[in-house]
């Protein structure tokens, strides 16, 4: 088995180790580095459940192999609270309007909606809502409906209702 050294930055952490040329980022993250909060469900792009932050951009860790994220910078779920334990945004929108059941999907969800409402800061709030719910269609979650994501989703956007 060939194995590579690689060096890489996950949530303001640096990492230099080594890993197997066949191993994904995302089971690099969970069995590598202990960051579980990035869960495997698909493992080919599908669901979205592993969606993390590289370079601040989200991607899936299930179709990237650990060695391509050499030199990059990773931000996973446990890297969005702040350092006080203050949640970021989107997890504070998810906890209020029960955005989540058995949170699965959801580190993946709230990655992604951290990357949106960046991207989008200082749009109206349709335009808001719009970005984000399109980009809810690269996720799927198997027990919310949905319908606590759309209210977090307009919490976020800032919509009046
Ligand atoms: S586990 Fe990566 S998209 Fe499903
Ligand atoms: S909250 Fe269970 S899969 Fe989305």
């Amino acid at each position: 088995m060939s194995e590579h050294a690689i060096e890489l930055t996950v949530n303001g952490h640096c990492h230099a180790t080594r890993v197997e040329a066949r191993t994904s980022l995302g089971e690099f993250l969970r069995d590598g580095l202990g960051y579980t909060g990035t869960h495997l469900a698909c493992e080919h792009g599908v669901c979205g459940a592993c969606t993390v932050m590289i370079d601040g951009r989200a991607m899936r860790s299930c179709l990237m192999l650990a060695v391509q994220a050499d030199g990059a910078e990773v931000t996973t779920v446990e890297g969005l609270a702040e350092a006080d334990g203050t949640l970021h945004p989107v997890q504070q929108a998810l906890k209020d309007n029960f955005g989540l059941q058995c949170g699965f999907c959801t580190p993946g969800v709230a990655i992604t909606m951290a990357c949106v409402t960046r991207d989008n800061a200082g749009v109206e709030a349709p335009r808001m809502e719009d970005a984000l719910t399109t980009a809810m269609s690269g996720h799927i979650c198997r027990c919310t409906g949905y319908q606590g994501i759309r209210r977090a989703i307009r919490q976020l956007a800032g919509a009046s209702t």
